[in-house]
């Protein structure tokens, strides 16, 4: 026996086969926020999962607070191949596909059960699929929150924002949106919200609990009004020519652990949404403002001109699927 060994062994070093194993598959997997966020506990149990199933064929590293890259950078490093899995919010995705932008419009969803809803529908598993052509492979959507406003004043009807400047996502959407408050959107990666809240480079901003808390964004800005006028959620990404070419088996397994990660990441974004919330308001570093539904109602009209600017491109028929989802079944 020891000897047919040796004998193979030979046999591979004089055709130049490798008969040790191969090296596993490496997977980095990079975001923007912190471990703490649905998106960041996300990312780490996927890291976890693949570790414990896939042993000696697969292994993540995970990049958290923009470590690796930041928004500028980093979906250009996934078609380069210097990092495998991404998830931008979807704001972050209207470059490539008009469709996607529907999320950003203001007040399209009550909640997020109901994007959670529409998401899961044909129409928006389609805006999964949206980005391929591009080279991007979506995965999953996974949560975070609704957004809220806040600045350094108190803002409690439309008004009280005019004439601010407010550091938004790269989306033309959000950019409408604060144009038709009558203040200034300013576009910054997220690396750079919490330095530009402290000293003044912006006024105020919008985001949901989650990035609020876990960045101390109440530390550096007086007010939050809760308004919970859209969501910023993300698409799971991974570059299309590296998933294809991935062996059959650990690709089934990947996607299954994903799907079970993506359960979880949900699970976790409608606890925290609350969670998080509290926090902020126990901290006593801030004041939260809970708005009258005529308060509301004020930002809603102010805001929904936007609609309209961006229906030919969204497309009519995105809008009504996600209005659809609003009704609970
Ligand atoms: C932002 O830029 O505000 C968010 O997209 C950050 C994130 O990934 O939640």
């Amino acid at each position: 026996m020891r000897v047919f060994i040796h004998g193979l062994m030979l046999l591979c070093l004089a055709l130049n086969i490798s008969y040790v194993q191969a090296d596993p598959i490496k997977i980095k997997f990079a975001h923007v926020v912190a471990e703490s966020t649905p998106k960041g506990m996300g990312a780490n149990l996927f890291k976890k999962l693949v570790e414990e199933r896939l042993a000696g064929k697969v292994v993540v590293e995970v990049y958290p607070n923009s470590q690796l890259y930041g928004d500028e950078k980093e979906m250009e490093a996934l078609l380069l191949g210097d990092v495998q899995m991404l998830a931008p919010s979807l704001a972050k995705f209207g470059k490539y596909t008009d469709k996607i932008q529907l999320f950003d419009l203001p007040f399209l969803f009550d909640d997020l059960a109901a994007v959670d809803r529409f998401q899961a529908s044909a129409k928006g598993q389609e805006l999964l699929h949206s980005v391929e052509k591009k080279g991007y492979y979506g995965l999953a959507f996974w949560h975070n929150g609704m957004k809220q406003f806040s600045a350094n004043k108190a803002l409690r009807v439309p008004a009280d924002a005019k004439g601010l400047k407010f550091r938004i996502q790269q989306s033309k959407v959000l950019e409408a949106q604060f144009k038709a408050l009558g203040a200034s959107p300013e576009k910054l990666a997220f690396s750079e919200v919490y330095n530009a809240l402290a000293t003044g480079i912006v006024d105020g901003a919008e985001n949901p609990w989650a990035n609020i808390y876990s960045k101390k964004f109440h530390e550096v800005q007086k007010f939050f009004s809760e308004t919970n006028h859209g969501v910023l959620d993300y698409m799971v990404v991974t570059n299309t020519a590296f998933w294809k070419k991935l062996p059959d088996d650990i690709r089934a397994e990947l996607e299954k652990i994903l799907a079970e990660v993506t359960v979880e990441v949900n699970k976790a974004a409608f606890a925290q949404e609350m969670a998080d919330r509290q926090l902020v308001i126990d901290s006593g570093k801030t004041q939260v403002l809970q708005l009258t539904p005529e308060e509301l109602q004020q930002w809603r009209t102010t805001m929904m001109p936007v609609w309209k600017q961006f229906e030919d491109s969204i497309g009519k028929d995105l809008i009504e699927a996600a209005l659809a989802a609003n009704k609970k079944p």
